[in-house]
């Protein structure tokens, strides 16, 4: 955290200065300038702006009303299902090891990771300032790639109430889910559903709902997720996109860390910057570059511990 503080601090500071220099003395000649090895020229805008801020505390949690919550119960209990996945957006489950996209992926795990060395660091919720710019994709195959080590236990949760995709991507059902536990209609262990990957769970959306952000602020999301992480090695949450509503600053509250997924050449600085307010700085715990280009990027080194590109994928 104190290297993206210090990195996007530097890069702010570069910033002004550079404004109020070209306020003062008009246009520096390209050849006067400092050599391209800032922080602010080398990493796109719209990333730079995703940096931590400040928000406030969680609020009160309702008791869940299922019984013992153990490892038995939860393999007796939840569904077994026939996954169907979408093999352009789900990287690892066509079998190749070697598919474009997935080394970021171990990549990401592997930054995660250290990270765990440092802070507590399970329940992780994807986020990003708008619509299709590739949160759920990242939540998909970050929880494949996690559950690809041997006995890794995943959740992957899809807390999108409002535009829910991940269910697609698994080519399974949406219902029951994380909606109708909210309602109180379910317990924990009918939303899960198992599938064909070894480790590897789902709690779909559930079923469709106009109350979204009542829902999740109703704070039995936060019981769910308590209960989960005595199973789990992992909890990843998909969630909506943080400037147009509440949901996922909500959410966070609940989660150990945010990751915030910036589209490459396509979030809007502005749009990055109102993202990142919506978080506390302590939740930030890294930013994935979605959807460039290796071949031509030059956004080839790696600044912070949990940056990461992510190709785009290209069937
Ligand atoms: N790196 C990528 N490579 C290929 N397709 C991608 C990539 N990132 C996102 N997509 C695709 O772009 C679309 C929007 O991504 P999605 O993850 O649903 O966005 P969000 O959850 O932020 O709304 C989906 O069809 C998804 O499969
Ligand atoms: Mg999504």
């Amino acid at each position: 955290m104190s290297r993206i503080h210090e990195a996007l601090k530097k890069a702010e500071q570069e910033r002004a200065a550079a404004q109020a220099g070209q306020a003062q003395s008009g246009f520096v000649p390209a050849a006067d300038r400092e050599p391209a090895t800032s922080v602010a020229e080398e990493l796109p805008e719209a990333m730079a702006a995703a940096a931590p801020s400040s928000s406030a505390a969680f609020t009160a949690a309702i008791p869940a009303a299922a019984g013992p919550f153990s490892l038995d119960a939860l393999l007796a209990r939840c569904s077994h299902l026939e996954w169907k996945p979408d093999e352009k957006t789900m990287l690892f489950f066509n079998g190749d090891d070697n598919a474009r996209g997935t080394e970021e992926f171990r990549t990401l795990r592997s930054r995660l990771y250290h990270l765990r060395e440092k802070m507590s660091l399970k329940k992780i919720l994807l986020t990003s300032a708008l619509p299709k710019e590739g949160k759920s994709f990242t939540a998909a195959n970050l929880a494949q790639v996690l559950a690809r080590q041997p006995g890794r236990r995943v959740m992957l949760i899809d807390a999108d109430l409002r535009g829910p995709r991940l269910h697609l991507m698994l080519g399974t059902t949406a219902s029951p889910g994380v909606s109708d536990y909210l309602r109180g209609n379910n317990d924990e262990f009918s939303i899960i559903q198992r599938g064909p990957v070894e480790g590897l769970f789902f709690i779909p959306s559930g079923h469709q709902i106009s109350e979204a952000a009542e829902l999740v602020a109703n704070g039995r999301l936060k019981v769910l997720l308590q209960r989960l992480e005595a199973l789990f090695d992992w909890i990843i949450i998909d969630s909506p996109p943080s400037v147009p509503v509440s949901d996922a600053s909500i959410l966070a509250k609940a989660c150990d860390g945010v990751v915030m997924v910036v589209r490459s050449n396509a979030t809007p600085i502005d749009m990055a910057r109102r993202a990142r307010e919506e978080f506390p700085d302590e939740s930030l715990v890294g930013v994935v570059l979605n959807g460039t280009d290796t071949e031509t990027s030059p956004y080839t080194r790696y600044y912070y511990d949990t940056y990461v590109r992510v190709t785009e994928s290209k069937s």
